[in-house]
């Protein structure tokens, strides 16, 4: 019999796929069992205990960690779906981007268990998956071209779709993403990593102290932080890449303007190797509080101007909004104040789980490409690949996804 597709069990076709999904491409091991775009499970392991000491993620402790939970973790997604593995259709992995020895593990175990169960593979890109974290597959009144932006710790992108499966990037950061810029300026106030949710709360708190404004002088647009009720300004720091006149982000200038702001309030010179320095040792309670609504403000305002350019070029009437820093209060405030204004409707997945690291949304754009498949008889390349019994072993070998 000839190999291939035809081999195997069940392919696309039809309703009723029930897709087991495994995602380690960081420090998050996750199952997830979503059958026709419905999550019936998503269980997720934070690896975050593990790593907070180190203040990252450390590569050789995820790769255990993702050994040691990954059966454990697998059970339990089948047990809450109530879901036995001879009624999966299809398996779904994270094949990129990530940690390479960490998606090894999700990886073996995906295959193990297609071979076992003889069932298609898919090894789905993440970035697509934080992107169809936003859809509701069961609405489908869209209209395109539709704009996604995605910002996590390790990518800060913007998306345009063509269709429901075309997907370009037409703007990403430069250097760091915005979450880690928000986990390495927390480090600078001594806050455990990963920062960017305890940014979060204290810019929450604070923000009342002050009256903030966007105020140019000259080429560089500023937050300016004003004592609140007073013409007082206290604080300022610039809002990366305003002028740029492209889709791009950077927060390297902002890291350096916020780590001078430290030291000066600390009083510590700014003429001492700047690397060595921006520790918050001699700051107020306040000031952090003030510092966090600061640098929240500027980095989440550059994301807002770049979509308002991009919504210039690219005329759409719909926005998504992925990503573990799309948990942050503040940014979904901007954006849907930004989407009411520009009268485009504001996406984002209902359920906070679904925008860090997780199974469920790489079950989704798994959804999204059988879906795909079965109506076009192929799947975007950078949404996912599908991999038959005879072609397990090339899967090890990473697409060059561009999302
Ligand atoms: O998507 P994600 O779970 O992992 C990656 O694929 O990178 O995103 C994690 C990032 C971390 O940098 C974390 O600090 C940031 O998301 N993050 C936040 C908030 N919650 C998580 N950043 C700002 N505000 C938050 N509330
Ligand atoms: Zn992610």
């Amino acid at each position: 019999m000839a190999k291939g597709i035809l081999q195997l069990k069940r392919v696309g076709g039809g309703m009723n796929k029930l897709i087991l999904a495994i995602e380690t491409s960081c420090d998050e091991t996750s199952v997830a069992v979503v059958r026709d775009g419905e999550i019936l499970s998503n269980v997720v392991f934070s690896q975050l205990d593990l790593h907070k000491a180190y203040g990252g993620v450390v590569p050789s402790i995820a790769r255990v960690a993702h050994e040691n939970k990954i059966n454990e973790v697998l059970k339990e997604a089948l047990e809450v779906a109530n879901v036995a593995l001879n009624q999966v259709t299809h398996i779904a992995v994270t094949q990129g981007p990530g940690l390479a020895i960490a998606l090894e593990v999700g990886i073996r175990k995906a295959k193990e268990l297609a071979a076992e169960y003889k069932l298609p593979l898919l090894g789905v890109n993440h970035m697509a998956g934080h992107l169809y974290s936003a859809l509701d597959l069961k609405n489908a009144d869209w209209e395109f071209p539709a704009l996604g932006l995605l910002v996590s710790g390790g990518h800060t992108e913007i998306l345009v779709l063509e269709d429901l499966y075309s997907i370009r990037k037409v703007g990403q950061t430069l250097d760091d993403a915005c979450g880690e810029a928000f986990d390495k300026f927390a480090t600078m106030l001594g806050l455990e990593y990963p920062g960017g949710p305890q940014i979060s709360k204290l810019a929450g708190q604070s923000r009342s102290q002050l009256d903030i404004r966007l105020e140019r002088d000259q080429q560089t647009l500023f937050v300016k932080g004003y004592a609140a009720g007073d013409e007082e300004l206290k604080y300022q720091l610039p809002i990366p890449m305003a002028n740029s006149g492209d889709l791009n982000m950077s927060y390297s200038g902002l890291k350096t303007a916020a780590k001078q702001l430290i030291n000066e309030l600390s009083g510590v010179s700014h003429k001492l190797d700047i690397k060595q320095t921006g520790r918050a040792e001699k700051l107020t309670e306040e000031q952090i509080g003030e510092l966090c609504v600061m640098f929240e403000e500027a980095a989440l305002r550059t994301l807002v101007l770049k979509l308002e350019a991009a919504l210039k070029q690219f005329p759409a009437q719909e926005l998504l909004l992925g990503g573990g820093v799309a948990a942050s209060p503040r940014l979904r405030d901007l954006i849907a104040e930004f989407a009411t204004k520009s009268q485009v409707r504001f996406h984002i997945a209902p359920d906070r789980a679904l925008l860090t690291d997780n199974a469920g949304m790489i079950g989704l754009a798994a959804t999204v490409a059988l879906r795909q498949l079965e109506e076009q008889g192929k799947i975007s390349e950078n949404i996912a690949k599908l991999y038959n019994l005879n072609d397990f072993e090339q899967m090890d070998r990473m697409p060059g996804w561009d999302l």
